[in-house]
């Protein structure tokens, strides 16, 4: 069996994102911290006592996971065992697993999957989100955080990420559509990241513009 492709990006993960986003416009922190801040903010009424982050890769949102959800269990998925190796040394308090079916009668109040369904084959994606929905505790809730194929800086810096040769980026309406396949009773979602670097003093105003498909990114919040 060949292996994961993620496998041979664990150890320069931020350094080929670095040298992919043009430097004017890269804040490598900010895209990750961003996700988790708003996912704490529309779980903020919720006890999370356990969360995964669904294709957690070398770990990026582990420590943001952390920080905003300080009393929750955090786990981390992945297909590429090396890049769950990077991530357990940055982040030795959580817990790993690479192989689904050891995960046993765990569930999880909320599960994060941030840039990875655009990485799973076509024919995998529902399974992939069944799977997520499956593993949700009573009242668990699932973030799924992609690209918007329509912004075109998103497409430029797609283009040119080598993590992304064999990758292919999912619409909103596409994501929605998983969604409902997926068996999750309801959705809400929106577009973000409106405003490059250069422009983040206007970053207040993206919740108005959530339906403006012209975000560099979207979410899709999904309950079981
Ligand atoms: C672009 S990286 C994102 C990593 C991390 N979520 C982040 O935000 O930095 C995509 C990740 O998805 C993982 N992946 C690909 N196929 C997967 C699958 N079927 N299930 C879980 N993870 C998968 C890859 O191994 C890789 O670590």
């Amino acid at each position: 069996m060949s292996k994961p492709e993620f496998d041979k990006f664990a150890d320069g993960y931020d350094r080929v994102l670095g040298e992919t986003i043009p430097d004017g416009l890269n804040e490598n922190t900010y895209f990750a911290e961003y996700k988790i801040a708003l996912m704490a903010d529309r779980l903020a009424h919720k006890k999370v006592s356990r969360i995964l982050d669904f294709g957690c890769g070398a770990g990026r949102s582990l420590p943001y996971l952390k920080q905003y959800f300080p009393n929750s269990e955090i786990w981390g998925y992945d297909v590429s065992p090396e890049s769950l190796k990077v991530a357990a040394s940055h982040s030795p308090e959580a817990h790993f697993f690479s192989d689904w079916s050891a995960l046993g009668d765990i569930r999880f109040d909320a599960i994060v999957a941030a840039n990875v369904f655009h990485h799973i084959p076509l024919e995998q994606r529902l399974q992939a989100l069944t799977l997520c929905r499956k593993s949700l505790g009573t009242g668990g809730e699932m973030f799924m955080f992609e690209h918007n194929p329509y912004n075109p800086m998103t497409r430029w810096i797609f283009e040119r990420c080598p993590f992304d040769a064999d990758a292919h980026m999912l619409n909103l309406r596409s994501a929605l559509a998983l969604t409902r396949e997926a068996g999750y009773s309801s959705e809400q979602h929106a577009y973000t990241l409106f405003f490059p670097k250069p422009l983040a003093f206007m970053r207040p105003l993206e919740p108005f513009l959530k339906r403006l498909p012209l975000g560099a990114q979207y979410y899709v919040q999904m309950a079981v």
